[in-house]
Parts: C-alpha cells; sequence; structure tokens
C-alpha cells in the first residue's frame, strides 16, 4: 500500500468528518493563493541572491511541506500571518535523510532539481507523491534536466542529478504541454547559458504567474504564440516581491458546493479572467454567477437559481480548456442534472475512481474506454477508463465515503453535504488539508452542518 492510499478501516480514527447532509451552503468564503503557484514561488526563490516575499499564501499542508524542503537546504523561511519570506542567502546540500522525510508527500522536490544544480552543483530528489490519479510519470523532467547537462543517476534512496560542466540553454519540445515539466524548463533556463526554446509548452495561470515571479527576479522570458516560450539565461537573479494570483481550483470548488447543495456562495478572491473556462460551463448547466471585479473585496457569487440543472458534453484540456482538476466537483453537481451528461478527461488517464463511491450514494455513472462526446485522445487506444457518462437527477444518500486523493476528497463533501442523511468522509486531513485552507471553518461559516466524531 503506498504512502498515500487509506481506506475505513486503516484511516485513523480522528481523520473523518461526519457530515448531515441536505442544507444549501450559502455565504462567503475567501480564497487565497492557488496551491499551484504558492510551491512553485517558493522553490523559485532558491534561485535568487537575496531574500524574496510572497504574499497570500494559504494554511495548506503542501506549503509546509515545501517550507521543510527548503530549510533542510538552508533557506530561512519564516510565515507571518499569510506572508511568507525566504532567505536563500546560505543555501547548502541537505543529506538524503533529511530530503527523504518529504518522501511521498508532494510532487515539488522534482522542481527543486533546476535552482539546486545551479546554486550547488548537484541535486537529490526522494521518491515523490501527490495524488493517485494515474502514473504520473517524471520522464519529461529527467529527460529535458539531462539535455540542460545534467547527469541523472537513480538508487533506491532516490535520483541524484549532478552538474559537472554546468547547464546550458536547449530547444526541447514536450510531447504533452505538462505543467511540471515547463515549470522545470523554466526554473533551469532562466540561468542556464545561452537561451532555451521550450515548444508545447503548459500556460496555465499559475505559469504564467510563475513567469511574473521570475522575470521580477531578473529574467528574460519571452512567451511567443502557439505555446512557444523562450528564456535567455542570465547569470544572477535577485529575490522577488509578489502576491500569489488566487486558487482558481478552490474557487471553482466552493461553485459547485453552491450548485449540487441548492446553495449560494460568494467566493472572495475569485477571478473571472482565470475561470472564463469554468464559468461558460457553469452557466451551461444552469449555475448562476455574478462577478464583482472590486480590487480588494471582489469574488464571484455562484448560486443555483432554482431551475432544474441542464446536462452537458464536456472534456477537459490544458488551459484554456476544462481544468481537469474542476472536473470532480463538476461531475458532482452534473449528478443533479436533468438527462445525460458526459464528461471526457483528457489529462490524466485515471481520475475517476472517486465515482465508485458516488455510484454507492445513488448516483448514476457510468465508466467507458472510449472518448465520449469529444476529440479522440492518447488514453482511448490504451483502455484507460477516462469518460464519464452521468445520468441524472439522483437523490444521493448518505454513505461512509474513502477519499482518494486531493480533488476527489472535496467532491466527496460536496457530494455527501448534498445528500440526504449522515455520511461519514475518511481521509479528510491526509488529503484535503494538503489543498484546502481553513475547510472544516469555511464550510461551518456556510452553514454547513459537519462534525468530528467524540474521541474518548
Ligand atoms: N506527464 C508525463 N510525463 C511527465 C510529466 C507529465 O507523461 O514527465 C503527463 C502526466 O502523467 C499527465 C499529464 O502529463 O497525464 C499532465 O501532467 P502535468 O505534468 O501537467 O501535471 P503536474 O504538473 O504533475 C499539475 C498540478 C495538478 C494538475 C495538473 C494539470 C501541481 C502541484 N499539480 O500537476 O494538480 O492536475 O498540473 O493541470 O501543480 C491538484 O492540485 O490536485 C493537482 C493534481
Amino acid at each position: 500500500m503506498s504512502s498515500t492510499d487509506a481506506t475505513p478501516e486503516t484511516a485513523s480514527r480522528e481523520d473523518v468528518l461526519i457530515v448531515h447532509g441536505g442544507t444549501p451552503l450559502e455565504g462567503d468564503v475567501t480564497v487565497r493563493g492557488a496551491k499551484n503557484l504558492v510551491s512553485k514561488a517558493m522553490v523559485a526563490a532558491l534561485l535568487g541572491t537575496s531574500p524574496s516575499v510572497l504574499r497570500s499564501v494559504p494554511a495548506i499542508r503542501d506549503v509546509e511541506v515545501v517550507t521543510g524542503l527548503l530549510r533542510v537546504h538552508g533557506v530561512d523561511v519564516e510565515l507571518d500571518g499569510d506572508t511568507l519570506y525566504m532567505d536563500p542567502t546560505s543555501v547548502e546540500s541537505a543529506g538524503v535523510e533529511e530530503i527523504n522525510v518529504h518522501a511521498g508527500t508532494s510532487r515539488i522536490p522534482i522542481l527543486l532539481c533546476g535552482p539546486l544544480l545551479h546554486r550547488l552543483g548537484r541535486a537529490f530528489i526522494p521518491d515523490l507523491g501527490g495524488c493517485n490519479i494515474g502514473g504520473r510519470p517524471i520522464d519529461f523532467h529527467l529527460d529535458a534536466l539531462r539535455e540542460f547537462g545534467a547527469v541523472v543517476e537513480k538508487d533506491a534512496s532516490g535520483t541524484h542529478l549532478s552538474a559537472p560542466n554546468g547547464l546550458h540553454g536547449i530547444r526541447y519540445e514536450l510531447e504533452f504541454p505538462s505543467v511540471g515539466a515547463t515549470e522545470q524548463v523554466l526554473l533551469t533556463a532562466v540561468m542556464a547559458k545561452g537561451t532555451t526554446e521550450l515548444r508545447n509548452a503548459a500556460i496555465e495561470p499559475e505559469i504564467i504567474d510563475l513567469i511574473c515571479i521570475l522575470q521580477k527576479m531578473g529574467a528574460i522570458i519571452k512567451v511567443h504564440t502557439n505555446r512557444v516560450i523562450e528564456i535567455v539565461g542570465v547569470d544572477e537573479l535577485k529575490g522577488y516581491r509578489h502576491r500569489a494570483l488566487p486558487d482558481r481550483i478552490e474557487a471553482a470548488s466552493w461553485a459547485s458546493a453552491a450548485l449540487a447543495t441548492e446553495g449560494s456562495v460568494f467566493v472572495r478572491g475569485a477571478q473571472q479572467a482565470d475561470m472564463m473556462t469554468f464559468l461558460n460551463v457553469f452557466r451551461s448547466i444552469g449555475g448562476a454567477y455574478e462577478v464583482d471585479d472590486d480590487p480588494v473585496e471582489g469574488g464571484i457569487r455562484f448560486w443555483h437559481p432554482g431551475t432544474a440543472l441542464k446536462p452537458v458534453a464536456l472534456e477537459t484540456d490544458v488551459h484554456p480548456g476544462l481544468m481537469t482538476d474542476w472536473q470532480q466537483p463538476i461531475v458532482v453537481a452534473l449528478t443533479q442534472a436533468d438527462g445525460l451528461s458526459i464528461m471526457h478527461e483528457t489529462v490524466y488517464e485515471n481520475r475517476f475512481g472517486y465515482t465508485s463511491e458516488l455510484r454507492r450514494m445513488g448516483a448514476n455513472i457510468e465508466l467507458y474506454s472510449d472518448c465520449l462526446g469529444g476529440t479522440p485522445c492518447r488514453w482511448g487506444r490504451r483502455n484507460f477508463l477516462h469518460s464519464a457518462v452521468i445520468a441524472g437527477p439522483s437523490k444521493l444518500h448518505a454513505a461512509d465515503l474513502q477519499i482518494p486523493d486531493l480533488r476527489a476528497g472535496f467532491s466527496h463533501l460536496i457530494a455527501a453535504m448534498a445528500a440526504e442523511g449522515t455520511s461519514r468522509v475518511y481521509g479528510v486531513d491526509r488529503y484535503i488539508t494538503r489543498g484546502y485552507e481553513n475547510f472544516e471553518e469555511k464550510l461551518l461559516g456556510l452553514g454547513a452542518k459537519i462534525e468530528r466524531p467524540v474521541t474518548k
């Protein structure tokens, strides 16, 4: 069993939330910086010769993991409220044991390679963690690093990298616009000798925000049309001051929760520009929203207008398509739509595992290996169950649920809140705290009837 697996029997007794369903969520929540930018921004601080300051940092476990990784490499990290101060002036190599404490907890360690090779000439990467949503190989990362001039050696403890002749710019085309591999190339190319041209790059808003940070540090990065990014290596980068862009995955999770529970939630901090595709889907399903673009107090209010939800055919894609991380909360809402909906998952091969728990709650969801309702994708030929047909509306009833991964976990919570009766959701501390700040306080503030079991 991997370090991220747990069943109701093996999950700690405390790691469970009791949810009394059937209450619409009503009220306000605030989203802070995006998990998938903040962790990378913290890695970027390693490249500076002076301290960096990152604002709007959420209190989530992934931030704690990267804090630990930076600290073992000699970076002084201090959190004051939601502002993170990182001083990398005394960066030093860390021992394999110290780094391995963080094995299996996050995907971020792989992104430390380029910065550590530039600063120290070597790097060590433990076994990676993150969510169980597919094979999640790191071949693009290691292949690009080798091209940059890194020597990669694997042993039982993990992966060791060195750069005996330094790192130099490359011309590289990604097989798929991977978010992590694009970040890997950016974080390595900014200080490599010469120019790097990355083709078929990912262009998610979190990547553009990372590019803004690197530019503040002194990097020269040009984002061309057609997913081409050109990076001119520089000799030195300084620290940055930056406010992280808001978490559009968390924002969409609250929006879907409002829809599925027939409630109304104002998500302070949600930004229209980064959520356009989600907003179109939300409206097509029959949800309503209103944008308030006040720079400080603004956000988006999402609500169920009281009329029947409509079925839709959707497929996930890289930006500007429908995010794979929006898929799970949308599917829960679609169990309440009147008719047949389709969701074709094209980014990960195995991201529908969570639907078996929804089926136990009464949802009518069938999985298929065909590319249903959209463009053929790379999983269709390989027999992965990556398309879902959702027949609604289904009356959801309570169940004991085991969370399989972060985003699916929040969707299980949404389903439990939309269902009749009392559900027990296992694995909330293990998974949901990785990416949702203060989710229990936020749920209580929205009127959710949740509680922890009484421990004797
Ligand atoms: N891929 C490879 N080889 C590689 C790298 C990726 O085949 O070396 C494949 C993956 O297996 C997957 C596809 O490329 O099929 C896309 O993966 P990508 O590299 O884009 O994902 P990632 O960088 O590992 C980030 C987010 C995920 C989010 C994806 C897609 C972080 C820490 N994670 O993962 O977020 O789903 O991009 O947008 O940024 C989450 O927040 O819960 C989460 C899983």
